[in-house]
């Protein structure tokens, strides 16, 4: 078969490993050609697009960011976009598409799958948040590169008597900041899904400090909100921008937060935001292996005619769930995650760690 890729949305470690298996099985066992498209669905709507063969793939497992380049386009927006993009694929003989992305251009590829175009979706995001996966690769590298700062941020907090705030990604979801936050020891952990009220943040860090703790860590994810009664309840923005699927910027909240804990509790306090390194570098060992699953999982699905599906870890099984189902909603973090988070920590988000 002649098999179309792409890679759409924000870019992670572990892109190219999902290139590199979807190519070296269908190279080897399915005797498929490959075509990629370049800049996500920019590459359909503008016919960018570039040979995929055993040679294209040879080397990238350990490489960062996607040979593919992507964007945030999305061909909604665009005249004509989603007619342009099957074109396209029509011109150059594609019999079928794997689409890496997260929910944003999974929702395209399910369009397409509603108008005939054969199409099986890999989940990718550090975020974590895609519905009906239970990890998406680039998660665990993002966890590793903050649980490393974390660590860093420790010894010069310590040495300063600080509170350091360490601002991570994670726009509708804080499983980052949860996972990175245990991972790194952090004293407190706020997320998006948990609005948390400053003062009673501060107050925690006092009572850390009246028992002889003179240095604090907060992870705050960029999505986290100020409750009610100490913000309005909206998450920060860096400006009023919005990308093509509608998405504000975030990011700013450490800064701010710094700032009050500061005026509330006389204690030196600076904020690191973690931003971009949280995406790139190599993938660890973890996300090598789970992102390498995934291609293989979806050439297979392919040559099942598995299509309007996405190659999904449940159990630790690579299963195909219909598109819909992935894009439906966002996996927040649950209950039962932020339960285990409470067993170091008196609450998520207001309380400190138990003495250390
Ligand atoms: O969706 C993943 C993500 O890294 C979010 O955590 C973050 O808010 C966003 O992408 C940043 O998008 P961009 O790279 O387009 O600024």
């Amino acid at each position: 078969m002649k098999i179309g890729m792409l890679t759409g949305g924000g870019d992670c470690p572990g892109l190219n490993a999902v290139i590199r298996a979807v190519v070296r099985k269908g190279f080897f066992h399915y005797h498929d050609e490959f075509v990629g498209f370049l800049e996500g669905w920019r590459g359909l709507i503008d016919d960018m697009s570039m040979s995929v063969d055993l040679d294209t793939v040879s080397g990238i497992l350990p490489r960062g960011g996607t040979i593919l380049r992507t964007s945030r386009t999305n061909p909604s927006k665009r005249t004509d976009g989603i007619d342009r993009c099957i074109a396209t694929l029509g011109k150059h003989k594609v019999e079928a598409l794997v689409a890496i992305g997260g929910d944003d251009t999974l929702s395209v590829a399910q369009k397409l799958h509603e108008k005939g175009i054969k199409v099986v979706g890999v989940p990718k995001t550090i975020d974590n948040d895609l519905g009906g996966t239970d990890y998406t690769f680039g998660f665990d590298t993002a966890c590793n590169v903050v649980c490393e700062a974390i660590d860093r941020v420790h010894t010069t907090a310590e040495a300063h008597n600080r509170v350091m705030v360490v601002e991570v990604m994670g726009r509708d979801a804080g499983w980052i900041a949860l996972y990175s936050g245990i991972a790194g020891g952090a004293d407190v952990i706020l997320i998006p899904e948990r609005p948390f009220d400053v003062d009673k943040v501060a107050e925690s860090i006092r009572q850390r400090h009246e028992r002889g703790r003179y240095f604090s860590i907060i992870v705050v994810a960029e999505g986290a909100k100020f409750s009610s009664d100490s913000g309005n309840g909206a998450p920060i923005l860096q400006d009023m921008g919005k990308d093509e699927f509608g998405h504000a910027k975030l990011g700013g909240i450490a800064n701010i937060l710094a700032r009050e804990i500061e005026k509330r509790t006389g204690f030196e306090t600076r904020a690191v935001v973690l931003g971009h390194i949280q995406r790139g570098g190599s993938p660890s060992a973890f996300d090598r292996v789970l992102a390498t699953r995934y291609g293989l999982g979806a050439i297979d699905m392919v040559h099942r005619s598995e299509f309007g599906c996405m190659a999904a870890l449940r159990a630790n099984k690579i299963v195909s769930i219909p598109l819909k189902e992935a894009i439906a909603r966002n996996r927040t973090v649950d209950d039962e995650m932020i339960e285990i988070a409470e067993g170091l920590f008196e609450e998520v988000g207001v309380k400190e760690a138990a003495s250390k």
